[in-house]
């Protein structure tokens, strides 16, 4: 029999993703609609890791199973670090995908540090307890105008040197192979399998 666990996310990409990573240890992952523990958690935390944690623990406790969690955003060293953990949210509601990343391209005008990653946390949390967490990171550079128009957020100003390319330019396959999402899922891939397997 597979084991359950809700996907704290309402993104459907990233639930499909989670499916297709995890089926191979006999996990079963499932929205948290379809748990009935459809919450809001308010990203407090500081970093990425606690953001995800504080998701993981949450809908854990409202679907009494386990729960997984990610969260993620673009760390630019000029801006120290910054959008960091207010990607989502940089510039404020009232902006798009592309309005944030314009935003980012003119805060970044005449600056020659260009140097950004992108992080990602994931957490999963146990309703025994138990805690799982692993991270991935992909470094790259602001690009000095969007390229491409595939992903998502801040793919088309994210220039990746090795590929002389943006995440935006870069296939849905490509860019999992690199991405910290990618390497995150790959790390938590690994730890739950040795869990399962105590
Ligand atoms: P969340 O982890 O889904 O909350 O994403 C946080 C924000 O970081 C997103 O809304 C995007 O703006 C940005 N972000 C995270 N991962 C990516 C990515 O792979 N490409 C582009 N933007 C991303």
């Amino acid at each position: 029999m597979s084991e359950k666990f809700v996907l704290a996310t309402h993104n459907a990409g990233k639930l499909a993703e989670m499916k297709a990573i995890l089926s191979g240890l006999g996990v079963e992952v499932i929205s948290p609609a379809e748990a009935g523990a459809d919450v809001e958690v308010e990203e407090t935390g500081s970093t990425f890791a606690e953001n995800a944690m504080l998701k993981a623990k949450a809908v854990c406790a409202a679907a009494g199973l386990p729960a997984i969690a990610d969260d993620s955003g673009l760390c630019v060293d000029a801006l120290n670090g910054g959008p960091g953990v207010y990607s989502a949210r940089y510039g404020g509601e009232d902006l798009d995908d592309r309005g944030r990343y314009m935003l980012l391209l003119s805060g970044m005008r005449g600056q020659t540090t260009r140097a950004a990653h992108f992080s990602c946390a994931v957490a999963c949390a146990f309703p025994n307890g138990d805690t799982l967490t692993a991270e991935g990171r992909c470094d790259g550079a602001i690009a000095f105008a969007p390229m491409g128009d595939g992903g998502f957020g801040y793919d088309p100003v994210f220039l990746v040197p090795e590929k002389g390319k943006t995440f935006g330019q870069l296939s849905a396959e490509e860019k999992s192979a690199i991405s910290h999402r990618g390497k995150a899922l790959a790390a938590f891939a690994e730890k739950l399998g040795t869990y399962l397997q105590k």
